[in-house]
């Protein structure tokens, strides 16, 4: 059977082919896009898409499980990563490894991901020496919208600036095998990405960073509840959904669906005076 990528693999990328990454949060989804992408990520960003939360902050470790399970089963090629929600890492590194520990024992990932820098680094190396790997997340860190303030881009400040790469740097010492960074200026995420030794995989970052990474719903014009600057959209699938759909409830309320074709003991149409 055919192995997955794994994150020294990934890690491994730093420097030569980008790295391609999308959300998965189900299996019909992580079966289409598993032949395409290096990193399938089980994002909690599934609170907002699948949920319809206002933010990630309610999204459960059971929830994370539940789907990258799912995920996990239906791919065979990709990394599975599974992002640790809010409120079940933060509070210690043994905190973190218990979390972490269910998701690689109940879902069969590859590794977590998890928000924060400096303040992260003593988890990330506590996991790493313990057998999970891990992937960072800084700049924009969704889980910390109450302190944030809101989804903004930073590093506009020069302070802001030097502490997210300060961040990055931490993670990558700590032994991330990659580093997620989220809607920061462009120089900044370039500079980033040309100082530290781990793969940085960019949302809102540069073209320079070592992979890119989109919620696919949002490139697929699937979720339309808000479309930040970073999102290209590659398809229109919510229009595709809307005029299928108003098909079908046409179809329905003039008998024209089922057809012959769809019922049982029903003789197929001749073709004979066609
Ligand atoms: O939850 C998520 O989808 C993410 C990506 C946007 C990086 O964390
Ligand atoms: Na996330």
């Amino acid at each position: 059977s055919i192995t997955r990528l794994s994150t020294p693999d990934l890690r491994a990328r730093k420097g030569a082919e980008p790295i391609v990454c999308l959300t998965a949060y189900t299996a019909p989804m992580a079966r289409l896009l598993d032949q395409h992408v290096d990193l399938l990520l089980v994002g909690d960003s599934l609170g907002m898409v699948v949920y319809g939360l206002d933010s990630t902050l309610p999204v459960s470790l059971d929830m994370m499980i539940a789907h990258g399970a799912a995920v996990v089963r239906a791919s065979e090629q990709a990394c599975v990563v599974v992002d640790l929600p809010f409120g079940c890492y933060q509070e210690s590194p043994q905190a973190a490894f218990r979390a972490s520990a269910r998701v690689m024992q109940e879902t069969g990932a590859q590794a977590v991901k998890l928000e924060g820098g400096l303040e992260m680094a003593e988890t990330v190396a506590f996991l790493t020496a313990r057998g999970i790997p891990v992937m960072g997340h800084v700049g924009l860190t969704p889980q910390s919208v109450n302190t944030l303030g809101g989804y903004k881009a930073l590093g506009r400040d020069p302070a802001v600036a030097e502490r997210i790469v300060a961040d990055a740097r931490a993670i990558a010492q700590a032994g991330a095998f990659s580093v997620v960074l989220e809607a920061v200026m462009e120089p900044l995420a370039r500079r980033i990405t040309e100082e530290i030794a781990i793969p940085t995989i960019g949302i809102g970052g540069s073209p320079a960073c070592d992979g890119q990474v989109l919620v696919t719903d949002d490139m697929l014009g699937l979720f339309g509840q808000f479309q930040p600057k970073f999102v290209k959209r590659y398809a229109e699938m919510a229009d595709t959904v809307t005029q299928a759909v108003a098909s079908y409830a046409a179809e329905v309320r003039t008998r024209r669906f089922p057809g012959p074709e769809h019922c049982f003991g029903i003789k197929k149409p001749t073709t004979t005076d066609a």
